[in-house]
């Protein structure tokens, strides 16, 4: 078994099995925010992902890709259907987003959560070298921190949220909230997004195990573990020298072409998800093209709403309401060859989003609640003339630091609205001003910063920040 001295532990491997229209198998990269992080971060560096590789059954064996060794984790339907489908992302992912919609409870599920946790935690046990650091991702692993403690004290290990984590008025609904925390508190490091996140865990900490806790430190039995927010970040130069590069303005001018050169484009990229506020959004475009204040000829709105966790019910029926929303919002305002909306499910490529992007007069990035949201940052970066108005929800963790961008509250119809016109008829030079602070965050907090702030608060050491790019 190859050892590796660095291992990222993830529910998913940065690629995804996936049925070609042949039926032939192909691979292609998992969708969401956590793989875009980390995937650019970890190119060349030697290290293990210790993951799922999206089919059920027995672990395929995969190549290295871009230098990283592939290990997999087999899951069954079963495990799918209780761990992924049923706890992670019908129990804590509403619930961690504000119960936006409502969280579901059952035995079963956390029985299978248990369990492959378990099983996450002894794979990576095998491919820790002695001494490793391990660096654990994301909600559906939150007990492998402390699983992988008593399999292997000699580890340093790490855990990263990705996505919000909740007040204590609302993790307290959970039936197993102290064994959570407990898993967490296996890690050396925990990090979150935002401060205020980190700031709900030392709460938690105190109020349901009765420990010792502040925002920046956790005393359990006789370690500390350190707490904080480390804000993700992209590879901001690499998604500005694509967006920069002629095929992309090329593919942009082209784009613009066959969305009939209205005079404005407005653009939404989001995983089929409730928490992404696609419903809201859809009601207030549809109220302004009804009161006149927008026209189909002058502006259109392009939403991409890439299909996402579909066995899951939420998932389903969000996706039959926007779909009927968007038909009957094209029925009524659309005309021949001009719909309202241009609806797209299918996954964009990187540069075929660079190239959307620079499309884009009007970016509208309106979640309820996201953890942090690295397709505002994305556009920010592919703006590279510093043109382009970001309309982003306060409710998403990237609103702490684009505070330059233009703020809304989505669950506001009547702000929403105003927050659409005033982006749409914002002032150049105001656009420019905002644009150009926001660019300059980014240049200097991309995803090489986050992982050196993070790894440097993790490893002792400090060998391991020395061998990042
Ligand atoms: N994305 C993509 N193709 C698409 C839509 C999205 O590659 O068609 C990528 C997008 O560029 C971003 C990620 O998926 O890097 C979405 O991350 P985000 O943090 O915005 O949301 P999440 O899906 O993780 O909730
Ligand atoms: C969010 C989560 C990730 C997840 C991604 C895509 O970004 O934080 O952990 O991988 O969504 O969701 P999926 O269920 O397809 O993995």
């Amino acid at each position: 078994m190859r050892q590796s001295s660095l291992v990222v532990v993830a529910m998913r491997l940065p690629i995804d099995d996936s049925v070609a229209p042949d039926g032939a198998c192909e691979w292609r990269r998992s969708p969401g925010g956590l793989v875009s992080a980390l995937h650019p971060l970890l190119r060349n560096t030697p290290a293990t992902w210790v993951g799922w590789a999206g089919g059920s059954g027995p672990a395929p064996s995969l190549p290295d890709v871009d230098g990283v060794h592939m290990h997999t984790v087999p899951l069954s339907l079963e495990d799918l259907r209780d761990h992924y489908e049923g706890f992670a992302n019908a129990t804590l992912w509403p619930l961690y987003h504000d119960a936006v919609e409502q969280p579901e409870h059952h035995r079963r599920w956390w029985e299978a959560y248990q369990r492959v946790n378990q099983r996450y935690a002894e794979a990576t046990a095998e491919v820790a070298e002695p001494g490793a650091i391990v660096w654990v991702q994301d909600y559906h692993l939150q007990l492998v921190p402390g699983l992988l403690r008593a399999l292997r004290p000699d580890l340093r290990i790490g855990y990263f949220l990705h996505v919000p984590f909740p007040p204590p008025e609302l993790f307290m609904q959970l039936p197993r909230r102290a064994e959570l925390l407990h898993g967490m508190l296996g890690a050396d490091l925990v990090g979150f997004q935002r401060p205020q996140a980190a700031h709900n865990f030392a709460q938690l900490a105190t109020k349901v195990l009765g420990v010792a806790a502040t925002d920046r430190r956790i005393a359990v039995d006789d370690r500390v573990v350190r707490i904080g927010a480390f804000p993700v970040s992209i590879d901001t130069a690499e998604m500005s020298a694509l967006a920069a590069s002629a095929e992309v303005a090329e593919r942009a001018e082209r784009f613009r072409r066959d969305l009939g050169e209205p005079e404005r484009v407005i653009l939404s990229v989001d995983r089929m998800d409730y928490t992404k506020g696609i419903e809201q959004r859809l009601t207030a475009y549809s109220e302004l093209l009804a009161s006149g204040h927008v026209k189909v000829r002058d502006t259109v709105l392009v939403q991409v709403a890439v299909p996402s966790r579909e066995r899951v019910g939420q998932y389903q029926i969000l996706r039959e309401r926007v779909e009927r929303e968007v038909g009957r919002i094209n029925g009524e305002f659309g005309r021949v060859g001009e719909p309202a909306i241009h609806y797209l499910t299918q996954p964009f490529d990187r540069a075929e989003l660079a190239a959307l992007y620079r499309v884009a007069d009007v970016m509208a990035v309106t979640p309820l609640r996201d953890g942090m949201n690295l397709v505002a940052k994305e556009y920010v970066a592919a703006r590279v003339d510093d043109t382009g108005a970001l309309l982003l929800s306060e409710f998403a963790g990237a609103a702490t630091e684009l505070s330059q961008a233009y703020l809304v509250n989505p669950h506001d119809l009547e702000g929403l609205k105003q927050g659409l016109l005033s982006a749409l008829q914002a002032d150049p030079a105001d656009v420019t001003t905002r644009m150009r602070a926001m660019r300059e965050h980014l240049h200097r907090h991309d995803i090489t910063a986050w992982a050196r702030s993070y790894l440097s608060a993790l490893d002792e050491t400090g060998s391991l920040v020395d061998r990042l790019p």
